[in-house]
């Protein structure tokens, strides 16, 4: 039985184990494949779950650890080093351990789908957290500048009040990659001037749950694309699957 899994501190309902419990089952891999969720209360406990997990394949990587995980790994991937942050280790033929971010590749596909070969002046990225990184990081790949909005002056390039109509249509790629409107909190949405939107806008929002935001909705009432996390969730998965296996 080969094995993979997810670990993180505190794992309720997981996309990924249903995600692969799925796969298995629809590709007839339920016999010789298992994706299992591993619950650590601390980073240090990873290496003896590895010693004592057979068969381990890889694994996925949650909150709080992507960063953490980086000092028990043996080597990392161009993006995770960049991005500074590891969601997907595979168990190398040597038993080393090598750190991925897969996030990079939901974002990839997400923009290819939206924005295709559109030219969209620039991109606001809301948020200035983990995930944030894997989106500059595509952004920085296809040329396209952005400016890092936070709540915070110190840790982006300008604050939420300083959105005007003009940074608005200069920049017609936004994308959420705050929590902002996630369950249960679905009402909430960032405080952007939605008016200031127009057909030649695209938003990108990071939230999967629910499949449409507040972000989105005022998004398409402007007229914008728009779409959701969802991609990019199932993207990030399949993308750890395909690592695991070459
Ligand atoms: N679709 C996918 O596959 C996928 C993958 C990864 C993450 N996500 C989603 O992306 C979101 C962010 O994840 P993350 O890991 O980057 O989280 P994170 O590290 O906590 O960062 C989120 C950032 O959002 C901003 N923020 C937090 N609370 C806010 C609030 N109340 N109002 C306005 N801004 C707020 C903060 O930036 P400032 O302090 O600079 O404002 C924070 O650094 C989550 O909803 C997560 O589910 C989706």
């Amino acid at each position: 039985m080969k094995r993979y899994g997810l670990i993180g501190k505190t794992l309720g309902h997981s996309f990924s184990a249903r995600y692969f419990a799925q796969k298995f089952e629809r590709e007839g891999l339920s016999s010789s494949c298992h994706y299992g969720l591993y619950e650590l209360s601390d980073i240090g406990q990873v290496e003896e779950f590895v010693r004592q997990t057979p068969n381990l394949v890889g694994f996925n990587v949650t909150i709080p650890y992507k960063q953490q995980i980086i000092p028990y790994l043996n080597s990392l991937s161009e993006e995770a080093r960049e991005i500074g942050a590891v969601n997907c280790v595979k168990i190398m033929a040597d038993g080393e351990l090598k750190g991925y971010n897969t996030d990079v590749d939901g974002v990839r596909l997400t923009l290819d789908k939206l924005i295709g070969s559109a030219d969209v002046g620039g991109a606001l990225v809301l948020g200035s957290g983990g995930a944030s990184q894997a989106v500059k990081y595509v952004l920085k790949e296809r040329n396209i500048p952005y400016l890092i909005v936070s709540r915070d002056r110190a840790k982006g390039d300008i604050t939420y009040a300083e959105l005007t109509h003009e940074v608005i249509s200069n920049n017609r790629l936004i994308i959420n990659t705050s929590p902002v409107g996630m369950y249960p909190h679905i009402d909430d949405a960032p405080a952007l001037p939605y008016q200031a939107l127009s057909s030649s806008h695209f938003l990108f929002d990071l939230v999967y749950n629910p499949e449409q935001t507040k972000f989105m909705k005022l998004g398409s009432e402007a007229g914008a694309h728009v779409t959701s996390g969802l991609d990019m969730l199932y993207a990030q998965a399949e993308s750890a699957w395909q690592i695991w296996n070459k």
